[in-house]
């Protein structure tokens, strides 16, 4: 996993990061000691080719909200296979189990304006676009030192009635 999630490129449009391996670590040792929570909240799932095994991404549903069911998607891959419909595959599979396995009744989505691959990928799904948070997050710049700048943010959300 470190050899793509440290990458700037990864993290170019997300609120969090670039990441070294020791915060990669950090991020397995989570996924993993949530197993075992007693009022589990976090679900990562390790997405890897059939053939080969090799972890190309991984998927998110954390439940931000108990009492109302609601949870939010993250989700990220390995450069090496973007555009591939690795993405669209992974969500799609985890989309039942959010909903009927965990009882989820609202997913969101929160995009950055400028992240087309990952807006796309949720409105292919049904995920239905909700609103703009202006200057909501910050990401990194484009300029050569890659400085933050703030940026808006898509909204998307599915209910659970919504699940095709
Ligand atoms: C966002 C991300 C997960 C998309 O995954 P992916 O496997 O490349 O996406 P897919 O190949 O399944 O494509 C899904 C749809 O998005 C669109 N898409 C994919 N890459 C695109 C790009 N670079 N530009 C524009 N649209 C793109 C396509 O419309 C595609 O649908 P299609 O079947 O009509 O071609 C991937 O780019 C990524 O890991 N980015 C870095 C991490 C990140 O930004 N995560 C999201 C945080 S909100």
């Amino acid at each position: 996993m470190a050899d793509w999630a440290t990458d700037p490129a990864y993290w170019r449009y997300q609120h969090v990061g670039p990441i070294d391996e020791a915060g990669v670590r950090r991020f397995i040792g989570e996924a993993v000691s949530s197993q075992s929570d007693e009022s589990r909240r976090l679900f990562d799932f390790a997405v890897c080719l059939r053939d080969t095994a090799e972890l190309i991404g991984t998927v998110r549903v954390a439940i931000v909200e108990p009492m109302h069911r609601e949870a939010m998607l993250g989700y990220g891959f390995s450069k090496t296979h973007w555009g591939q419909g690795y993405g669209l595959e992974a969500v799609q599979k985890v989309l039942p189990f959010t909903f009927v396995a965990l009882g989820v009744h609202r997913l969101t989505a929160v995009c950055d304006q400028d992240n087309e691959a990952s807006y796309k990928l949720v409105q292919k799904l049904g995920f239905t676009l909700e609103g703009r948070l202006r200057g909501h997050r910050r990401v990194l710049g484009t300029g050569d030192d890659h400085n933050p700048v703030y940026s808006d943010s898509l909204i998307f959300g599915m209910l659970s009635d919504e699940l095709i």
